[in-house]
């Protein structure tokens, strides 16, 4: 890990010459070049979270202690991806309960189902408002409610962007709150939006500290300088990736911020993997694991320890701070490979494949279309 840092040395300095923090950090969409489809492509506005999710601390906040005034303290969380692994890790590392649904396994539905339906109140988190399963969930949840006598509308509060259609569905149907996101900020950068914090903070865990790590790490993540910690991951990343490195072995020694390897295996994949690039991220819990020397073994891997851990940046930078670090490298990462770091193409193929199934004739068998072509 020594030898990597040191390896990206140059290749940090470089970056930090070319302005690279600061102007990320102004949110400057030029850092992508011309390349970039539009301004509106670059979502941006995950820089100053720690600033503009503020208020929400309290609002998030009142709401937990009015549904604790009525016995409701079990909180189910229906959303995936971008909007269900950033919760994951808040409340994991918290020690609080949260129930994840971020599958259709039937398992996992009835495991969800199952608890104490008087005390639950159940988060639906999408941004698009038009994801397959988060859909499903919301509506098995609905009729659980209804069977059980409960006002299933007063049960229910929804994360998502402004106009989707599960905005406009929470409204027909008077749900209790709706939390509305900000689009400059895509999923797997939402950590810090209220996609992350209302289920976590329903849950118990602290937001508002969340926050202030965050900022703290702001402060030194904006710096144009060869030490910033973003600057240095993203250098060793992209400069692995310009010597033919295909892989990145995520493994995480022991920082006590559980999950985070899943989170930040979906940022890297999600953000790099596209127009034939990419680096693949693999997760392994310990590195004297027999996982680690396989995922070392058959690729040109590199290692990044302890970035969790405060080999990059100072342990005090806690779970906000480590949140913006892999943030901001990754989006640096992008500029590196040539590509925008905030669209998922593959993503949208992929959902638009799933609808097209749901929604063809059901007296004809559905092939699912993808933007390549019907899958055989
Ligand atoms: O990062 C992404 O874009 C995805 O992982 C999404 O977050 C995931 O598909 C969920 O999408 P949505 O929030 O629109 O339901």
């Amino acid at each position: 890990r020594k030898q990597l840092i040191e390896d990206a040395g140059p290749l940090a300095e470089q970056l930090a010459n070319e302005q690279v923090a600061s102007k990320l950090t102004a949110q400057d969409p030029t850092l992508w070049g011309p390349d970039a489809e539009s301004e509106a492509a670059i979502r941006l506005s995950w820089t100053t979270l720690h600033e503009t999710s503020r208020p929400l601390v309290a609002e998030i906040e009142a709401l937990r202690a009015e549904l604790h005034a009525e016995g409701i303290d079990r909180v189910v969380l229906a959303g995936m991806g971008g909007s269900s692994l950033a919760p994951e890790v808040i409340t994991r590392t918290a020690n609080v309960p949260l129930v994840v649904l971020d599958t259709t396994d039937p398992g996992q539905v009835a495991d969800a189902l199952d608890g104490d339906l008087s005390r639950t109140v159940l988060v639906v988190s999408s941004k698009s408002g038009s994801t397959v399963e988060t859909d499903s969930h919301r509506r098995i949840f609905e009729k659980a409610f209804a069977e059980e006598g409960i006002d299933a509308a007063s049960r229910i509060v929804v994360v998502t962007d402004p106009g989707s259609p599960l905005e406009a569905a929470s409204k027909e149907a008077g749900y209790r709150r709706v939390f509305a996101a900000d689009p400059h900020v895509g999923g797997r950068y939402s950590a810090l939006t209220a996609f992350g914090l209302v289920p976590s903070g329903l849950a118990g865990a602290d937001i508002g500290r969340l926050l202030d790590e965050a900022a703290a790490a702001a402060e030194y993540l904006s710096v144009d300088s060869k030490d910033n910690p973003a600057l240095v991951l993203a250098a060793a990343l992209g400069g692995a990736h310009a010597r033919g490195a295909e892989k990145v072995v995520i493994a995480d020694t022991g920082s006590g911020i559980k999950g985070f390897g899943d989170w930040a295996e979906q940022l890297i994949a999600e953000s790099t993997g596209k127009n034939g690039t990419g680096l693949l991220p693999v997760v392994v819990e310990r590195p004297d694991s027999p996982d680690f020397s396989d995922a070392y073994a058959d690729s040109t891997p590199i290692a990044i320890g302890e970035a969790t851990n405060g080999a990059l940046m100072g342990s005090e930078g806690g779970l906000g701070g480590q949140f913006l670090l892999w943030e901001y490298a990754t989006a640096v990462v992008g500029r590196l490979l040539g590509i925008n770091p905030f669209d998922q193409p593959d993503v949208e193929a992929a959902k638009k494949a799933a609808r097209s199934l749901l929604d063809a004739p059901k007296s004809e068998p559905a092939t699912p279309t993808f933007v390549d072509g019907p899958v055989e």
